[in-house]
């Protein structure tokens, strides 16, 4: 029996796996770990994306799986800020850190395996601690996932000729690290191997004209994503919750995919870094009409930066990116559609 398949089976065994620690009872208890689980969900959300749109399409199909990984996770994400809320907690927006370089491909996927380890672990932790049916339900069901994750990224190490079973650690500082607090942090390797932090900032990144601007605009479209999942979590106005959930949160996760693949192309890396005090929660009012005022402004900010890239003299030049062009014009049409749809609403 493989690996793979009697772990399956222990989950759905129905047997408290060891317990460690004591039992989380009160409602405030299990919403705490369940929090600590969103991070970890939103740091994997995230480096999974980084990796995808570093490794490209070098590497076969394994960028579109890993977007389809990516996926998963932010099912698991939005299932637990759904818990959360039931259970009277406020989802969180804060991320764990992640891990965005490696020496190599198989490296960087080998981050990807450990991400996966430290997440099996922790529910595992979680599911021992939680009696909750309903909660219990829940992490199962993403265990099983995070189970089949780690296979498939050991099966992609394989499939490009690596050592599915080397260990790449990113340091001892990594997601799911038991800190209340963690600092949230971009981490790559240095060339000793070591995880230090990502420097944004660095000289030597930026030095496309066009990549501070299309990483200010990754950075917009980052958090304009997270207030407006915050905003449907803790909505009781089931209309505004589909509609920011599968609408609004959803086209612009493609824009800031297609804008992180064009940063990537140009070797440099997309700036999804926020400054994770959940500060940026503020910005919004909640009451669901004042927040698609909100809304609206909002997306006409991201219009006007639009316009600004389409305006950029690379664009005009003798030999302007098509391609990012064309997925700018898109962008530009989606904007100017947000910005009427939610004015509907408003106006309603
Ligand atoms: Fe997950
Ligand atoms: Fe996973
Ligand atoms: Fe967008």
């Amino acid at each position: 029996m493989s690996k793979e398949k009697k772990e399956f089976l222990m989950v759905f065994s129905g047997d408290h796996l060891p317990i460690e620690g004591k039992k989380a009872t009160t409602k405030e208890e299990i919403v705490a770990l369940l929090q600590d689980d969103m991070k970890g969900e939103h740091a994997a959300i995230i480096q999974y994306l980084q990796h995808s749109y570093k490794i490209g399409d070098d590497a076969g199909e394994v960028n579109s799986e890993i977007e389809s990984i990516a996926r998963d996770e932010m099912r698991h994400f939005r299932w637990l800020g759904e818990l959360i809320v039931e259970y009277g907690g406020d989802p969180t927006m804060l991320r764990d850190p992640i891990f965005l370089d490696a020496p190599d491909t198989t490296d960087l996927l080998a981050l990807d395996v450990d991400a996966e380890q430290r997440a099996i672990e922790q529910y595992r932790d979680h599911l021992a601690a939680i009696d909750e049916p309903k909660v219990r339900l829940y992490i199962r069901r993403i265990l099983m996932d995070e189970i089949f994750h780690q296979g498939k990224f050991r099966g992609f190490i394989a499939e490009l000729g690596g050592d599915e079973d080397k260990e790449v650690k990113p340091g001892d500082t990594g997601p799911w690290n038991k800190d209340p607090n963690p600092a949230s942090q971009d981490l790559e390797l240095n060339e000793k191997g070591d995880a230090v932090p990502a420097d944004m900032q660095d000289a030597k990144r930026d030095d496309h004209p066009l990549v501070k601007l299309l990483n200010n605009r990754i950075h917009q479209e980052y958090e304009t994503i997270l207030i407006y999942l915050h905003q449907a979590f803790i909505s009781q106005n089931p209309e505004q919750r589909n509609f920011l959930i599968s609408d609004k949160a959803v086209w612009h996760m493609t824009h800031m995919g297609t804008l992180g693949e064009a940063v990537a192309d140009m070797d440099e890396k997309p700036d999804m870094e926020l400054d994770f005090n959940e500060k940026f929660l503020e910005k919004a009012p909640v009451e669901p009409r004042q927040f698609n005022r909100w809304a609206v402004t909002r997306e006409q900010e991201l219009n006007k930066i639009t316009e600004e890239l389409l305006a950029h003299p690379i664009f005009h030049g003798s030999d302007p990116d098509e391609d990012l062009l064309s997925d700018l014009k898109r962008i530009n049409g989606h904007g100017k559609f947000q910005v009427e749809q939610l004015q509907l609403d408003v106006d309603k």
